[in-house]
């Protein structure tokens, strides 16, 4: 039989240097809360359910653990933060309904790769009773050291209680721990809270763990896998890693990039085979690109389907609603929203399209704007296929342009266009030969006749 594994995230943690109104978990990378993308990898590592330990913003954290998951979310409340361990046995009643592991992870760490929480659980079915992932610190400074004799780890060694010699060491515990279901609540119960620091150190239980003859043992992970934030400048680094990560992986699955270092990814962005991106792109939530697909430089997309060989931009802004066909064209200086732009359609200049479905190659005009709003309510614009609008047209909505009308430009349209009829709606052009040179004298006469007022009868 599988085994079955609870994931113990802990997110009740102290935000203060955060400087935040809300919960620091709830703080994103790549557009998806840190807690998110904590449970998300218990999930892909194939937890079975998570406890949630919650403090701050209680609701809202459970909320965003829950985030794309398939598996059952605990919220449990941690109210006055005691230390590591007592927040591990707020979980206390979860961890009794049984699991074969308990793996604790902190809901502030997002970078986390599943398969390193699978090597820890590889390590329990050879063994182990407790699995401490530790990491090679660059700078070891505030972490527990991880002392190991003969392959086995005997204790971790919080840094305010370390000796000099232990302080320099820099394995060093990533906060990460896996170890027995059976074992768990009998090993964190024996957890006393008399060190430096007066709390209950969930660390304590590798030197609880020897003293019952149990086994335990440190593997090792990336330093980067364990960047935890504790404020505004750690959220950003985290942030690079995790897009530079992102980028690589569209990359490698056949996404061009010409400067990856600027285009900016979501959690949630879909970008198919052979779409190439330059610099300086936004992906905001909600993005798909179909294969093909050029986005040019200086674009921001958000809750937008791009089909296949469209091209978007440069400096073009998809909002949420968008869905492009095939082939269709969104150039430099438009803006839609809420739209269905069809196959081969043009909007390639300075214009705004929003609520409105737009037809097969239909040409919409430089500057063209549909007047959704009202002032109380949106309402829809139709263009029909291969329908043209004239430059610096109005499309005044509701209305429906036919397919394949035709708008004069400049026109404020109001009514409804049938199929294949051209409107137009500006004031008629007046033309007054020589017209132009009479107003230039005239001009001049006004401006000599001032001057010489200026000057007074005396000068
Ligand atoms: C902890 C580890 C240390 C490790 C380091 C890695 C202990 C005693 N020490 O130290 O060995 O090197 O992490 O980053 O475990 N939290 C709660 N409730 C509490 C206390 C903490 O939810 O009462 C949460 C925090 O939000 C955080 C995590 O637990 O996500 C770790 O707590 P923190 O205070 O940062 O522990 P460190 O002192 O950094
Ligand atoms: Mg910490």
């Amino acid at each position: 039989m599988a085994r079955t594994c609870l994931a113990v995230v802990l997110a009740a943690g102290d935000a203060t240097r955060m400087k935040s109104s809300k919960s620091k978990v709830l703080h994103t990378v790549g557009n998806l809360p840190l807690i998110a993308h904590v449970t998300q990898a218990a999930a892909a590592a194939g937890v079975n359910k998570v406890a949630l330990v919650v403090g701050r913003d209680a609701e809202l954290v459970t909320q965003a653990a829950k985030t794309g998951l398939d598996v059952p979310v605990t919220a449990v409340e941690q109210i006055e933060r005691k230390g590591t361990g007592h927040a591990v046995l707020m979980a206390r009643d979860v961890i009794g309904e049984g699991f074969d592991d308990v793996v604790v992870l902190y809901g502030d760490a997002p970078l986390i790769d599943p398969a390193s929480l699978a090597a820890a659980t590889t390590e329990r079915t050879k063994g182990a009773d407790v699995v401490v992932l530790g990491f090679r610190a660059a700078d070891p400074t505030g972490y527990g050291r991880l002392l190991e004799q003969d392959g086995e780890l005997v204790a971790i060694r919080e840094h305010k209680e370390a000796s000099a010699e232990e302080l320099a060491i820099d394995f060093c515990n990533g906060g990460i721990i896996t170890f027995s279901g059976a074992q768990a609540l009998g090993l964190l119960e024996a957890i006393r809270n008399d060190n430096a620091k007066g709390e209950y150190y969930l660390t304590d239980i590798v030197e609880i763990a020897r003293e019952r003859g149990l086994k335990c043992v440190a593997i090792e992970a990336p330093e980067e896998d364990m960047m935890g934030c504790n404020t505004r400048v750690e959220l950003a680094e985290i942030e690079q890693v995790w897009q530079k990560r992102a980028r690589h992986a569209a990359m490698l699955s056949g996404v061009s990039m010409i400067d990856p270092s600027s285009v900016f990814l979501s959690h949630d962005t879909v970008l198919e085979n052979d779409v190439m991106i330059e610099p300086n792109v936004w992906f905001g939530p909600g993005v798909r690109v179909g294969p093909g697909a050029v986005i040019h430089a200086f674009s921001h997309l958000e809750g937008a389907d791009v089909g296949a060989n469209a091209a978007i931009g440069p400096f073009a802004r998809l909002r949420p609603g968008t869905e492009l066909a095939e082939k269709a064209k969104v150039g430099n200086f438009c803006e839609i929203k809420k739209a269905k732009v069809g196959v081969g359609a043009k909007v390639n200049h300075l214009s705004y399209i929003g609520d409105a479905i737009v037809g097969a190659g239909a040409n919409i005009g430089a500057g063209t704007i549909t007047c959704n709003y009202d002032g109380q309510n949106k309402h829809l614009t139709e263009i029909g296929a291969g329908a043209f609008i004239g430059s610096n047209s109005s499309l005044v909505a509701p209305i429906r342009i036919g397919d394949g009308a035709y708008v004069g430009s400049g026109s404020v349209v109001t009514k409804d266009v049938p199929d294949d009829a051209l409107a137009i709606a500006r004031a008629p052009q007046v033309t007054k030969p020589e017209r132009a040179q009479r107003l230039r004298e005239k001009i001049a006469a006004i401006k000599a006749l001032q001057k010489m007022a200026k000057s007074g009868p005396d000068a």
